[in-house]
């Protein structure tokens, strides 16, 4: 299987409203419209033409051609801004095949290059156990863990730091 990372383009609009309609949200946060509409796809492609390579990489993973997910790291604001924080989510019929892990390979790579960052961060709720083993495979290490940081459907959850700092 060949996995590639592609920019977003506006012929992807489709593609981008199948995932997010799709995509298991069950470790997501909240901050993913649903349902995801055709605004909403317009709207993220625009901010995404609009600051892509700046403020923040966000490319479409993509599987044998096919677009199976969505993968980011976003700089973060003002004394953090040597610094990104990382996303990314896949199809569930296309999980444990090893494209997580070279996703966040592939996008640690152009973040490093194209933002020039010294450290890129990851924060994973404490159950989801497939995402903190895929930053692992890539060199990330468990650095804190924020008690009820992260308010999900109207509850405050743990969530777990991973980062990466490169001299
Ligand atoms: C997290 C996610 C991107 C992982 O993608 P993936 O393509 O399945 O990842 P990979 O196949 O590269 O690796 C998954 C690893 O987790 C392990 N894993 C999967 N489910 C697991 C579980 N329930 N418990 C423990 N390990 C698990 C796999 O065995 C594999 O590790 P291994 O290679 O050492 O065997 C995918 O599950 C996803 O999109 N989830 C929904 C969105 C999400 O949670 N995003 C992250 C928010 S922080």
């Amino acid at each position: 299987m060949t996995i590639d990372l592609h920019n977003w383009t506006s012929a992807d609009r489709e593609a981008l409203m199948t995932l997010c309609n799709a995509v298991d949200r069950t470790f997501l946060s909240d901050r993913l419209p649903y349902p995801y509409t055709e605004a909403d796809a317009d709207l993220w492609l625009g901010m995404v033409a609009e600051n892509d390579g700046k403020e923040g990489v966000w490319r479409a993973i993509v599987a044998d051609g096919q677009i199976v997910g969505s993968i980011s790291v976003e700089r973060m604001a003002e004394k953090q801004r040597n610094s990104g924080s990382i996303g990314y989510m896949i199809l569930t019929p296309f999980w444990s095949q090893g494209i997580g892990t070279e996703a966040v390979r592939q996008i640690c790579e152009v973040s490093f290059r194209e933002l020039a960052l010294e450290r890129i961060v990851g924060e994973v709720f404490p159950e989801n156990l497939a995402s903190a083993r895929v930053l692992e495979k890539n060199g990330f290490r468990l650095e804190e863990t924020k008690v009820g940081a992260i308010v999900k459907g109207g509850k405050a959850m743990d969530v777990r730091v991973y980062g990466q700092a490169f001299g």
